[in-house]
């Protein structure tokens, strides 16, 4: 069964988590998921990474031949995966809701965190003793171990010096603070900036980890100018009538400074572009999944979420209405509508039926329809 909750220790409410932890230190969930059972084995996640393109990695560690970690970028050949040596190997794929959609339901315990802060599903398969090697994320990650088991070993405090030369960021140094052996279901929470080292014990040991990934400053600014530049017309430039002479023209005064400066924070000034950008750049699908385009079929019961799409939606400032983000598009939306169609992966029954009779609620339906966020069944 897919769980629909985490099962928090002893003491801990989800609203405790998101106040002391979240984001700030590590928590061990001994049977996360009590009735957790694995849908798949390492045979299954190395068909997965078949077909898994950019999204398998299979990393080797040092050993008596080769000194250096190695690392294998999908698109993944069978032979590689056929002849894996006994030991020191893990497989990995990422974006696993977005491979197989049958995935999507493992995030509803997750639902505590907004939509557009959760990330991907990772899963990966190692033999016994087998590690990507200590390392630090940048990003919140829920580790859950889905098969066998895994030593895990932190440091909240580490030496961030990573060794010269690898294809993977792996620590230099790594002392533990703190280690654990986690069974299938048990999870462990870890903040960014964790140090870890996961080591598999038993051939069977798979690790799934829902990231939560936040843009940074740079990533954000540089986007968001990347499509000011594509799409904007309003391009002001510097300009300076009733100048005076200067006394030394060699100078760059500060008055022309605060002119310059005022001019640059005006192409990030204007709210409600940014807000609108915010929405679409969120909630972006990968480039290579092309949304088939469609009309809504006239007698519907049944509608699905695809799960590579991220939706969320923004209120309009003023108004009571917002507009919902999906695959990088807006649609104007009553908020009532956005809620649902963002919270929901199976739009059915009556509240499906009262949706298609309003003629505000089928618009947005049938736009998301077209673009192919909303299938049908049979898709
Ligand atoms: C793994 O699953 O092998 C590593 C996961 C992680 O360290 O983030
Ligand atoms: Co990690």
């Amino acid at each position: 069964m897919i769980p629909e909750h985490i099962s928090w220790p002893p003491g801990i409410t989800t609203e405790i988590f998101l106040r002391d932890y979240w984001q700030q230190k590590p928590l061990l969930i001994r049977a996360a998921f009590p009735d957790w059972h694995s849908p798949m084995d390492h045979n299954d996640l190395a068909g997965i990474a078949l077909e898994a393109d950019g999204c398998a990695r299979l990393v080797f560690e040092p050993n008596d031949d080769n000194p250096d970690w190695q690392l294998e970028r999908g698109p993944l050949e069978e032979h590689m995966l056929t002849s894996l040596p006994r030991q020191g190997w893990s497989l990995m794929v990422a974006e696993i809701e977005k491979l197989l959609p049958d995935f999507a339901p493992y995030f509803a315990p997750f639902q505590f965190l907004p939509n557009w802060r959760l990330d991907d599903l990772m899963i990966s398969a190692a033999p016994n003793g087998a590690s990507v090697g200590a390392h630090i994320d940048a990003y919140d990650v829920f580790l859950l171990q889905g098969a066998g088991e895994r030593e895990w070993h932190i440091n909240t405090q580490p030496d961030t010096v990573c060794l010269d030369g690898q294809p993977l960021a792996i620590l230099r140094e790594f002392v533990a603070e703190q280690s654990w052996v986690l069974q299938a279901g048990d999870m462990l929470y870890l903040p960014p900036g964790v140090a870890h080292h996961g080591i598999a014990r038993g051939d069977a040991s798979m690790t799934w980890s829902f990231g939560a990934r936040a843009p940074n400053a740079r990533e954000l600014v540089q986007a968001y100018l990347d499509d000011h530049q594509e799409h904007s017309e309003v391009n002001p430039r510097y300009s300076d009538p009733g100048l005076t002479q200067q006394a030394d023209p060699g100078e760059l005064p500060s008055d022309a400074i605060d002119k310059l400066i005022a001019l640059m924070r005006s192409a990030l000034n204007d709210e409600t572009r940014l807000r609108a950008w915010l929405g679409c750049f969120l909630t972006e699908p990968a480039p290579d999944s092309e949304p088939p385009a469609a009309d809504l079929p006239d007698s519907l019961q049944l509608l699905h979420r695809r799960t590579d799409v991220k939706m969320l939606f923004i209120e309009n400032q003023g108004s009571k209405d917002c507009t919902l983000y999906a695959g990088g598009l807006g649609f104007a939306c009553r908020r009532s509508t956005a809620r649902w169609l963002s919270q929901t992966l199976v739009l059915d029954g009556e509240a499906l039926a009262q949706a298609l009779r309003d003629p505000q609620d089928r618009h947005v339906i049938s736009q998301l329809f077209a673009n192919g966020w909303l299938e049908t069944v049979d898709d």
